[in-house]
């Protein structure tokens, strides 16, 4: 299995995300590091613990991160994911908690002691990995790859340019984009593939699994504001599809290009410009996901959310 940190801000999608990667016989999930985005990192942080107390993932690390973007003020997404950030289910209290260590020195720590390179995962704006890289330059031999959700090589979720894990923290997207360590763009180019329509709702419900429910009531809150602020019949879920990428490269198909990140536009702050066609000349620094094998994915997904959901 490819031992993998998912660095997140549960978060509705990354919920799922967190689900596929602890579920699935791929992927060898070492730590979930949280970071401010979605809500604040106290809300985000709660929610991961909550995720896996209901899925009992209890072996697997979990540390709070960056409370604020680099440089701007943090806007988190109250109107996506709920005051809580992850608003439908009702949760007790967790019993899962978090270890004392910032997220970056966990991250560090462990690039440091795995006997292999790790791959990272953010689901959420990119802090936390801009000041992993920044604070510790030998960190950057240690990663496998970065394999991201967030961007898009077309039009944003935030403003008419930029996405909103991007928009959140340009100036750390930047860095991690320039950073030369190779990295893995799932965008909603991609990410709008994988909606959870009636039919992945009806499978998840009929797990008969706690678990299952869970996961069906959190896409159902999804899907109420997505359809609510953009009309969506069905609500994209974003996150898992990084993961996905990570299981099976098949399952997310890319192309190589230089992506590089806005920060100056007037409009277009946070915007990932995506050189597909090779206009600026410059070196590529990305695989970016165009295209999504969707029963594959969601095949994944609900194979794993059984998985956990039967221990
Ligand atoms: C991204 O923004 C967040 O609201 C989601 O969790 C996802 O990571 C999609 O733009
Ligand atoms: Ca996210």
């Amino acid at each position: 299995p490819v031992p993998i940190i998912i660095d997140c801000d549960p978060g509705h999608d990354d919920a799922i995300a967190i689900l596929l990667a602890a579920g699935d016989p791929a992927i060898d999930l070492l730590a979930i590091t949280t970071v401010a985005g979605n809500q604040t990192v106290e809300k985000t942080t709660l929610n991961a613990r909550r995720i896996c107390t209901v899925a009992g993932i209890t072996d697997v690390p979990i540390a709070a991160g960056c409370a604020q973007p680099l440089v701007q003020p943090l806007l988190v997404a109250e109107d996506v994911h709920g005051d809580s950030g992850m608003d439908g289910p009702r949760f007790g209290d967790p019993t899962v908690d978090t270890v004392p260590e910032h997220a970056v020195e966990l991250m560090y720590r462990i690039l440091t002691e795995h006997p292999e390179p790790v791959t990272l995962v953010p689901t959420a704006p990119l802090t936390n990995v801009a000041l992993l890289l920044t604070r510790y330059p030998d960190a950057a031999a240690r990663i496998r790859e970065i394999v991201l959700m967030g961007g898009s090589t077309e039009r944003g979720n935030r403003t008419p340019a930029a996405e909103f894990n991007i928009h959140v923290d340009p100036e750390a997207a930047d860095i991690v984009f320039r950073s030369g360590v190779p990295v893995t763009m799932c965008g909603l180019n991609v990410t709008h593939q994988a909606p959870a329509t009636p039919d992945v709702l009806a499978r998840l419900d009929g797990l008969s699994t706690e678990l299952g429910h869970m996961c069906v009531e959190l896409m159902t809150y999804f899907a109420s504001t997505y359809q609510r602020l953009w009309g969506f019949t069905s609500p994209p879920v974003h996150d898992p599809v990084a993961v996905a990428r990570v299981i099976d490269p098949a399952i997310v198909q890319c192309v190589d290009a230089h992506v590089a990140v806005e920060l100056h536009g007037r409009y277009t702050r946070g915007a990932t410009v995506v050189d597909l066609h090779q206009y600026l000349d410059r070196p590529v620094n990305a695989r970016v996901a165009v295209h999504l094998e969707s029963e594959l994915f969601w095949d994944r997904v609900i194979a794993a959310v059984d998985t956990l959901g039967r221990r």
